[in-house]
């Protein structure tokens, strides 16, 4: 096993600005590494993160989430295994897919993006992260959950203290203390419209998850709040990263943004590029159950193991060229990326593999086909090269462009 010395420290400013060089030497030298400010196992190897996440020997557990999470969330779904979780994946899975997906919230979905696009389409310029991408998702979702419009940007506030509470590697206490009071705000918020609910059922997903029952198992009050809660954060800060992220990757290859552009259809392979090569989670952690061997070596019972999604979705032994982005390649299966068979590793795989996947391809298919139509020549602002920001969650900082409004 490595020391941490070897390569660039994932806390270190050089990391936060660009990874990918430090993931090259992880997967070629340093596969495996104790890190000790995160007190962690960093594994980058593909065939490593696979393992992990995949987790046939049912060697590894989630209860990284109980100090992850649960005080920002309470408990969640992430949290839960075995049976109880699959009881609960049955609760909410549906409600993400196939009909209620198709005619309750592809409506949703296309409104809330017209809404935003409406706000800018005759002006000629945008920036396509704070004019677009972080409210869509989250619009969507409190949309969907059936909650009142004047509170998206209440929101917003909320998932941004989340997300920052996730990504505190290094323990900042003032994120700490804001991820805290977010939990005890939105259980404020969020248990009387509960409540409320219970009483007025309708057809939206709070009602939906009121109403859900599995094997004789219903979700209490704060089951759904906390699921709501994850909502917000795994369901809005992902996809707020992935619609930027397939935009500064088409927008840096102009003959693949054409080819996007001329034929719609390519857009799932334009999502599944993005989510290979700039995923918006690049790492996602777990607990050994057992002493474990992986390709770099032995990590004992009840470590904490950060996975690199990141470093494993461009590892050369699994990818052609990996730090090539190409919407064309053919190591990439496009038909699989949105369910539990997926190659690439930025939705995990296994038994906690994104409930949201399908939701997410959604959004990012009625978001981009409104967007290319509502910016015939879209292009970056002059001078503009998108800059990736964070290191838990990664994704370009702005992205300021250009287009010729389309007459009314
Ligand atoms: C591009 C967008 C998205 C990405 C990259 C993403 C990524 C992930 C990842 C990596 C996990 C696995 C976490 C783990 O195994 O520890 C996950 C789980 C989950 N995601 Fe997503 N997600 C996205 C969109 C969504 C959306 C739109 C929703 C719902 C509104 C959602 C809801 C969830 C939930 C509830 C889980 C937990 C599943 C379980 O524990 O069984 N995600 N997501």
């Amino acid at each position: 096993m490595s020391t941490a010395q070897q390569v660039p420290d994932i806390l270190s400013p050089e990391f936060a600005a660009d990874p990918y060089p430090a993931y090259r030497v992880m997967r070629e030298s340093a596969p495996l590494i104790w890190h000790e400010a995160t007190r962690s196992y960093i594994v980058s190897r593909y065939e490593d993160v696979e393992r992990v996440f995949k987790d046939k020997a049912g060697q590894f557990t989630t209860e990284n989430y109980d100090w992850q999470i649960e005080p920002v969330h309470g408990k969640t779904i992430l949290q839960l295994s075995g049976r109880e979780h699959a009881v609960r994946r049955a609760l909410v899975a549906p409600a993400f897919r196939g009909t209620d997906l198709q005619e309750k919230f592809l409506p949703v979905i296309e409104r809330n993006s017209r809404e935003l696009i409406d706000a800018f389409r005759h002006t000629g310029s945008a920036d396509l992260v704070t004019d677009y991408a972080t409210r869509f998702p989250v619009n969507v979702i409190a949309d969907m959950l059936g909650l009142d419009k004047a509170d998206h940007a209440r929101f917003h506030r909320w998932y941004t203290a989340v997300i920052a509470f996730l990504g505190n590697l290094s323990g900042d206490p003032e994120v700490t203390a804001a991820g805290e009071r977010t939990r005890v705000e939105f259980a404020e918020y969020m248990l009387p419209i509960i409540r409320e609910r219970r009483e007025n059922l309708g057809d939206d997903l709070l009602s939906t998850l009121c109403a859900a029952e599995v094997d004789g198992v219903r979700m209490s009050d704060e089951d759904i709040k906390a699921f709501c809660s994850l909502l917000l954060a795994a369901g809005g800060e992902t996809t707020d990263k992935a619609i930027a992220s397939i935009f500064a990757n088409l927008l840096r290859h102009p003959e693949q943004l054409a080819a996007v552009r001329a034929d719609r259809s390519l857009i799932p392979r334009a999502f599944a590029e993005t989510l290979r090569y700039t995923p918006p989670v690049h790492m996602i952690m777990r607990q050994s159950a057992t002493e474990v061997t992986l390709s770099g070596g032995t990590i004992p019972a009840g470590a904490t193991v950060t996975c690199l999604i990141g470093a494993a979705n461009r590892d050369p032994e699994r990818y052609r060229g990996p730090d090539r982005f190409d919407i064309h390649r053919d190591d990439l299966t496009t038909t699989t990326a949105f369910s539990a068979a997926a190659d690439h590793l930025a939705f995990a795989l296994g038994r906690h593999f994104c409930v949201g996947a399908l939701l997410a391809k959604a959004e990012v298919e009625i978001g981009v086909d409104q967007l290319l139509d509502a910016m015939p020549d879209l292009r970056l602002a002059d001078g503009f090269d998108p800059a990736e920001q964070g290191v838990f969650t990664r994704g370009p900082q702005a992205l300021p462009v250009r287009f010729t409004p389309v007459a009314a």
